[in-house]
């Protein structure tokens, strides 16, 4: 059993997750959590990076649906082993920034695959490792496809080049996980001003720490 927690943070593009999550680690430390950990998927190890280079660039048109899943599952696994069991097991807060609901909001709702199939790969590839907490951060289509197009410094990868209709699917995924794990995910309002969600954020992690 893992002494840590893994709290994950999850949301279409545009969501402004990153921003939230790396301006909630000083105050995380301020409020006198020491132990914390950030790391992101697909990545966050070496091996798990250079999967991450495959799906995401661009020039891979090619790639099948089936396969961009099972390239994420890879990573997810590796960085898993890698990175974040063993933060875990030192009792670390690790924050990680998209996990297994990634998958079923992107490659389910998104790409049309089979639910049950991606749960059953997610579980296979986490050993049924679920979040202690995952922040399901909110908005809808429009809105995130707005902040990405103001936001010129981001870098466009393959998944930023889908129809707007995969953005909206996506969103529709993750309502439904939402609604289905009240337990494990707590909703945020992502549409609100960034000082209103960072503390939003903040409170809800607090309280399940
Ligand atoms: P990234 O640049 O990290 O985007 P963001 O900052 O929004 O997290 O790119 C990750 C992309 O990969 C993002 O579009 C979501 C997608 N993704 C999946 O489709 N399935 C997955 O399982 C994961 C982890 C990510």
């Amino acid at each position: 059993m893992s002494k840590g927690k893994l709290i994950t943070f999850e949301g279409p593009d545009g969501a402004g997750k990153t921003t939230v999550l790396e301006a909630i680690i000083p105050l995380l430390e301020k409020a006198g959590y020491q132990d914390i950990m950030t790391t992101r998927e697909p990545g966050g190890v070496a091996i798990a990076e250079s999967i991450r280079e495959v799906i995401l660039d661009v020039n891979n048109t090619a790639m099948d649906a089936k396969t961009e899943l099972l390239l994420y599952i890879a990573a997810r696994r590796q960085h898993l082993v890698e990175k974040v069991l063993p933060a875990l097991e030192a009792g670390k807060i690790v924050l990680v920034d998209r996990f297994i609901d990634s998958s079923v909001a992107y490659q389910g709702s998104g790409r049309g695959l089979e639910k049950m199939d991606i749960q059953w790969l997610n579980d296979f590839a986490t050993d049924g490792l679920k979040p202690d907490l995952t922040l399901y951060f909110d908005v809808t289509a429009e809105v995130g496809l707005a902040r990405i197009a103001q936001n010129k410094d981001r870098e466009v990868n393959r998944l930023d080049l889908e129809k707007v209709d995969m953005h909206y699917q996506v969103r529709n995924g993750y309502l439904q996980l939402a609604k289905e794990n009240l337990e494990r995910i707590v909703t945020i309002d992502a549409s609100k001003p960034l000082n209103q969600v960072i503390a939003q954020a903040i409170a809800t992690i607090q309280e399940k720490l």
